[in-house]
């Protein structure tokens, strides 16, 4: 029963993160196409409905995905499966300082948590050492993530060697994009200005 509440809220949190890994490839377009983009996206998840269910379920998934890592500690044997334990507390992690992050500005700030709330850290020396890592591993968590459970989930339909090969495919994309992302982020391929506002947020 667990099991299957914690699939449905990943299915649920996955259409979220979609699309927010979506939003954030506009970066690749520049902030302006970021921002506009966001702000029809808000249109459907800002709002107290969608929020509540998102937040729920966030915590529902951490605390839920941590109780599965311990009760299988010292079980798991394949390579996959330990990623998939390791990318989940990574997870946990993330989204408790991230979902934390962004209801702290929305609460306690004046600032728009838009895409120069998420990324000042980038290009505020020495900050980018913390979050480029923090990010980069965060989008790779996800593709681990579903990576492990095509793996589960076909275990029965492809042979092995095709199952593992499908599975290290989807990290290996996750990968690349994460790394699109963070150069984006970083202002590789359109200059990203961050307003003095954001920017005083870490001095
Ligand atoms: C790739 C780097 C990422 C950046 C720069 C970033 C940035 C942001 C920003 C700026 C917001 C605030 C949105 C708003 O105010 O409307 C936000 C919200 C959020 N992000 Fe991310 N994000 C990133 C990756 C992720 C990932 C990988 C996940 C999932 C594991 C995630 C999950 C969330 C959630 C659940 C919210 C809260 C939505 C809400 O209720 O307002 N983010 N993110």
């Amino acid at each position: 029963m667990l099991h299957k509440l914690h699939r449905i809220s990943a299915l649920l949190i996955g259409v979220f993160v979609l699309f927010h890994l979506i939003n954030h490839m506009f970066i690749l377009g520049g902030v302006a196409q970021h921002i506009n983009f966001m702000n029809s996206f808000r249109v459907i998840y800002r709002n107290i409905l969608m929020e509540s269910v998102l937040l729920t379920c966030v915590i529902f998934q951490v605390s839920s995905g941590i109780y599965f890592v311990w009760k299988r500690r010292g079980q798991r044997e394949d390579f996959i499966d330990k990623a998939q334990a390791i990318s989940g507390l990574y997870l946990a992690f993330f989204f408790l300082n991230h979902v934390g992050t962004v209801l702290f500005g929305r609460l306690f700030t004046d600032l728009d948590t838009n895409i120069y709330y998420g990324i000042a850290g980038f290009h505020v020396t020495p900050f980018q050492l913390y979050f480029v890592p923090y990010y980069f591993f965060a989008v790779v968590a996800i593709f681990i993530h579903i990576a492990a459970a095509f793996n589960w989930l076909t275990r029965k339909k492809i042979t092995e060697i095709l199952r593992k090969r499908l599975a290290y495919s989807i990290v290996a994309i996750g990968a690349i994009i994460s790394m699109l992302l963070m150069l984006g982020f970083s202002g590789t391929f359109n200059e990203v200005i961050i307003p003095s506002e954001y920017r005083a947020t870490y001095q």
